[in-house]
């Protein structure tokens, strides 16, 4: 790659600034101590960050502990110079009180690293939920070239015949074992079933969907998101990916000539047309808003509500990311939605080339796994955004919604996507387990589950609570869902018909701060609304009322998030964050 014409690399103003070699020798000495030489770091090559999520504390993405030393063969054979770094855990499962407290703190922490630190470029290593977005947000905060490289999801699992996928398998065998249908061994058995080797979830949970994201905005190299992290050609990917971004790096290819409006819109539909998490929802919004593209309601109601269902993996589907990949990947869905006329194919992405010109001859090669556009799964699969007099905003995956679970709460014929139903209110996690099994609340078929004090300042970093099972004696009779709301989010991996991400939150005097459990709840998804049958008076009777208590603070970090973070309907992000952008165009101070 010739070096000719481009802008001149902001780690030469660390280890070759004609204007302060005084400073020339602090900034070099220390790397010596490994091996690295002054001549190296002073020859104008490239100085690539690796960016390294995995760790024993995010297994989901560990496989990049492997995969790192194949990055950096690259970035080596392309002619630059890798300088691996941590970025601040996050995982999905264990961090308590809830990974997404976590988004924004390894977003801040990245942000210092790449603008403070002598690094020209960097490859972003991604896989569990949210070290997806903390990455892009950071990079596009800080935009310099960048390229992300997903770990990919585990190999298929398999249990008495089936298969059994991350997290779908769980919420499946949890309602079992509260039906009295298996034991707590069994119980443990099959989720272990799902955990086959190294990778994130290997459902369309928010790790594939997050990765897909990446790849459709056209931050990986295309098909890079969904080959399983065993699979031979993640390293090959990885070192493919080293390569392309040294030649990134010289040709200063920065995340905002690639993270446009149109990019955003269409990770919308590829959000839609693979069955994606709902998380999609603030995560792509906060990116946007790093990014300096605002996405509204309307975006998800136009670039994503009326797409097919395209991809058939759990939890929408029966599929796992083996087949996924062996079908195509994301390049495939793309492909479909390029021949529709729902992409924008000609913005550039990180190979340098367009949207159009990647996608070229990567059709689909198992239609069971990816279906053309005109035979989808689901018409109208997309994100559905809805208002009412509880909230504001809120989002519902109808890709979720069974027939029997449309057929049962039809509240009059030829209303298929309206039903009423009795409140039952809980305040937060404990509140619901506590009392889901009292059988003074009389939970039957015609309730709707709520759950209160679980968004960004509620609980506090807004929990994934709101795809509540019903009461064991309903479960025991087949009823294994009802509708659910809340101001929390959902997994990625369940298929629960769940209205999630309320905004404003009831902690910041949403509508579900005055929701009282008996109070009837009409839900119209023609009209997009939803609303609780109470009248305007007491309404505003019970607004006067003190709101219901959320818990302290227990860390610095919850008390500054609280104190800074948005709603999810705009992404769940530090307000305060969002006007800082191209930190790279200015170099930090000495
Ligand atoms: Fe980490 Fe699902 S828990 S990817
Ligand atoms: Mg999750």
């Amino acid at each position: 790659m010739s070096q000719a014409g481009r802008t001149e690399l902001r780690s030469r103003n660390w280890f070759a600034n004609a204007d302060r070699p005084d400073m020339t020798a602090v900034y070099l000495e220390r790397f010596m101590n490994y091996g690295l030489t002054p001549e190296e770091l002073r020859s104008g090559r490239p100085i690539i960050g690796i960016a390294q999520t995995g760790s024993d504390l995010t297994p989901c993405n560990r496989v990049h502990i492997e995969l790192a030393r194949r990055i950096r063969d690259g970035i080596r054979d392309a002619g630059g110079i890798p300088m691996e770094f941590p970025v601040h855990p996050i995982f999905e499962n264990c961090r308590r009180p809830t990974a997404a407290l976590d988004r924004n703190l390894a977003y801040l922490g990245l942000v210092e690293i790449l603008h403070g630190y002598p690094l020209d470029a960097v490859v972003l290593t991604t896989g569990c939920d949210k070290t997806t977005p903390s990455g892009i947000m950071a990079a596009a905060t800080v935009d310099i070239p960048t390229i992300v490289l997903s770990g990919g999801p585990m190999l298929d699992g398999h249990f008495e015949g089936e298969r059994v996928g991350s997290g779908a398998v769980i919420w499946k065998s949890r309602k079992r074992l509260a039906a009295g249908e298996i034991d707590e061994e069994e119980f443990l058995q099959a989720a272990v079933a799902s955990a086959t080797s190294v990778g994130h979830c290997n459902t369309m949970g928010t790790a594939s969907t997050m990765n897909a994201v990446a790849e459709a905005l056209g931050l990986s190299l295309p098909g890079c998101a969904a080959i399983p992290a065993a699979y031979r050609e993640r390293g090959q990917y990885a070192y493919a990916t080293g390569r392309r971004i040294v030649e990134m790096a010289l040709e200063d290819l920065r995340p905002s000539r690639i993270l446009v409006r149109e990019a955003f819109l269409d990770a919308i539909a590829v959000t839609a047309a693979i069955g994606g998490s709902t998380n999609a929802q603030p995560h792509i919004t906060a990116m946007a808003r790093h990014a300096g593209v605002e996405i509204t309601t309307e975006d998800w109601r136009e670039a994503g509500y009326p797409l097919p269902l395209l991809v058939n993996m759990q939890p929408a589907g029966t599929h796992l990311g083996e087949g996924f990949h062996r079908a195509g990947g994301v390049p495939a869905v793309m492909s479909e939605l390029l021949k529709a006329g729902k992409l924008h194919g000609d913005r550039l992405t990180v190979t340098g080339k367009r949207v159009a010109a990647n996608l070229e001859g990567r059709e689909a090669s198992d239609r069971d796994v990816i279906r053309p556009f005109d035979q989808p799964l689901m018409e109208n699969a997309g994100l559905l955004p809805l208002s009412g007099n509880l909230f504001d905003f809120a989002v519902m995956k109808v890709s979720v919604i069974s027939p029997q679970f449309r057929e049962r709460y039809l509240i009059r014929p030829g209303h298929e996507n309206c039903w009423e139903g009795r409140a039952i209110v809980f305040d937060g996690g404990d509140d619901y387990h506590h009392r889901i099994n009292d059988p003074e609340l009389n939970i039957d078929e015609d309730c709707i589950l709520v759950m209160r004090g679980a968004g960004p300042i509620g609980w506090p970093g807004s929990a994934e609570v709101v795809n509540m099972q019903p009461p064991d004696a309903l479960l025991r009779r087949g009823i294994n869902s009802l509708p659910t709301i809340g101001d929390g989010r959902q997994s990625g991996t369940s298929d629960s018909p769940s209205i999630v991400h309320c905004s404003p939150e009831s902690a910041a005097g949403g509508g579900l701060s005055w929701l009282r459990t008996g109070d009837v709840i009409r839900i119209d998804l023609n009209a997009a609304r939803c609303d609780a049958l109470v009248s305007v008076e007491e309404i505003a009777r019970r607004k006067a009322e003190a709101p219901p208590a959320i818990p302290v603070s227990r860390t610095p970090w919850e008390e500054l998030y609280r104190a800074n973070v948005g709603p999810l309907e705009t992404g769940g992000c530090l307000e305060m964050a969002t006007k800082y952008r191209g930190l790279s165009r200015e170099l930090p101070r000495h």
